[in-house]
């Protein structure tokens, strides 16, 4: 039954110090949400307890459901239900800078810690629904405003950038490529990121600035208004 899906904890403990180590280097140019986020829910601390991490994302209005690798729609789908797919599989020590697929520490270190904030838990789920409901040409175009906010978005604060998306900060690869200003970072416009492409491996074109964490999520629901 899908309800008995676990983390292969061997396959997890083989990736884990070469992980956190990646994260601890590029930590200061991660935002502070996402490092609040890791402390409510102890994910530097071994072992994880996913129960524990379910206890207190539920106190935020959150879920999560573990699960293999799904297609788009039944991934939304699943979302929908108000409940944030997180994968099971682990990503071979290889590809421990960047997994080729999405995995359980794309899920745990790139969107769990905004499980702790009713407005993320809120946002993601109406994104879901609407999924559910629109053309598949619109599709594509929500998928961008997907990729570009919650999975690459970058957020400012002072004149300082920080890493805010899941897939950016959980590719090292990226990660690095933001930090040493190796990749187009411009403000965020609509129009652009719906123009903007998204690679075969998964990887941005550029990156986009928002003016914080709650203007991602302003911008997000803008963007779904556009959209259908
Ligand atoms: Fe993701």
């Amino acid at each position: 039954m899908q309800e008995d899906i676990t983390v292969n904890e061997r396959e997890f403990d083989r990736v884990w110090s070469s992980f956190t180590a990646l994260l601890h280097e590029s930590q200061d140019y991660i935002c502070s949400e996402w490092h609040h986020g890791v402390e409510a829910l102890r994910l530097m601390e071994r072992p994880i307890e996913i129960e524990k991490i379910k206890d207190v994302i539920s106190t935020q209005g959150g879920a999560i459901k573990l699960t293999y690798p799904v297609g788009l729609d039944a991934w939304f789908a699943i979302l929908a239900q108000g409940k944030f797919p997180v994968y099971a599989n682990v990503r071979p020590p290889e590809h421990v800078a960047q997994s080729d697929m999405t995995d359980f520490y794309h899920d745990l270190f790139g969107h769990a810690p905004y499980f702790v904030f009713p407005k993320f838990n809120q946002v993601s789920k109406q994104f879901a629904v609407l999924w559910a409901t629109v053309t598949k040409e619109q599709r594509e175009l929500l998928l961008k405003l997907w990729f570009y906010t919650l999975e690459f978005g970058v957020v400012a604060r002072g004149d300082k950038l920080y890493a805010f998306g899941g897939g950016l900060i959980t590719s090292n690869v990226a990660l690095k490529r933001f930090i040493n200003k190796n990749i187009e970072i411009m403000e965020y416009d609509l129009a652009s990121v719906l123009e903007s492409g998204i690679s075969a491996a998964g990887e941005p074109e550029r990156l986009f600035v928002f003016e914080s964490v709650a203007d991602v999520y302003a911008k997000l629901t803008e963007g779904m208004r556009h959209v259908v």
